[in-house]
């Protein structure tokens, strides 16, 4: 049985007051209410990491993680994160090649290949994000451009190293835009996704791989995306920052 997660990116959201207060609230809701085998990633600004996981230590349930990392071990890289810092204070995830980290920041798929590759190295999980943008979908472009995140990005790994990664896919139109994929573009997406896993490797690391969707879900919309076959959670983003909402979704499974 592959894992079900869903992951709050808070992005840079919250000081680290709120970002504290936030968690807290999550702890105490989901011991009362997340009864099922749902596992829960919080992905923090790198300030609110080292606290986060302190509160969360005690709740099986509940992971922390990062939003990004430096695709080199250590070095010279003013103002950068290492994947061994994180690892160093107990931050088990890192979000790799999110959307806006290849818009804003330009990262590609080599320089993400990179940073997967010190991610594991480091023992972080990563989540690889993939997704097309409008234009992609609107000129039919959209498996051909996932196809190749997907190749270039974690497709040259091992099998026993591939089958650590967790992915999500975040159609670039619909993050931050209240527009989601519907159940059915989703589906399809993750479809496709696990069919070239299975091609690559086979049809049990295929199997096995959390495939989570992200853009814009949210409480109305959680339940019918999470109940397609192929969508093994989601990675959050607005509806992180409210506890109440981010529960509700977690227990849309
Ligand atoms: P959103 O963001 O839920 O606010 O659309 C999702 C994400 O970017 O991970």
């Amino acid at each position: 049985m592959r894992k079900k997660i869903v992951a709050g990116n808070w992005k840079m959201n919250l000081d680290f007051t709120e970002g504290l207060s936030l968690l807290s609230e999550i702890v105490h809701m989901v011991k009362d209410e997340v009864h099922n085998d749902v596992s829960i990633v919080i992905a923090s600004p790198f300030i609110h990491l080292q606290r986060l996981v302190q509160l969360a230590k005690d709740n099986p349930k509940i992971s922390i993680g990062a939003q990004n990392c430096h695709h080199q071990p250590s070095g010279a890289f003013t103002g950068e994160i290492s994947a061994l810092m994180l690892q160093s204070i107990g931050c088990q995830y890192v979000i790799i090649g999110h959307s806006e980290r290849r818009q804003y920041f330009l990262e590609d798929n080599q320089l993400l290949a990179q940073k997967i590759s010190v991610a594991l190295k480091n023992n972080l999980i990563p989540i690889y994000c993939v997704g097309e943008t409008l234009q992609h979908r609107e000129q039919n472009q959209y498996c051909a451009i996932i196809e190749e995140q997907l190749k270039q990005g974690i497709f040259q790994l091992p099998e026993a190293e591939f089958s650590k990664i967790i992915i999500a896919y975040e159609p670039v139109w619909a993050i931050g835009t209240g527009k989601t994929a519907n159940p059915e573009q989703a589906q399809e997406i993750h479809a496709f996704i696990r069919e070239k896993i299975a091609q690559r490797y086979n049809i049990n690391i295929a199997q096995q791989t959390s495939i989570l969707y992200g853009g814009s879900c949210n409480i109305a919309n959680a339940k019918q995306l999470f109940a397609q076959k192929d969508i093994d959670g989601g990675l959050i983003g607005g509806a992180s920052l409210k506890s109440r909402d981010f529960l509700d979704i977690i227990k849309s499974f």
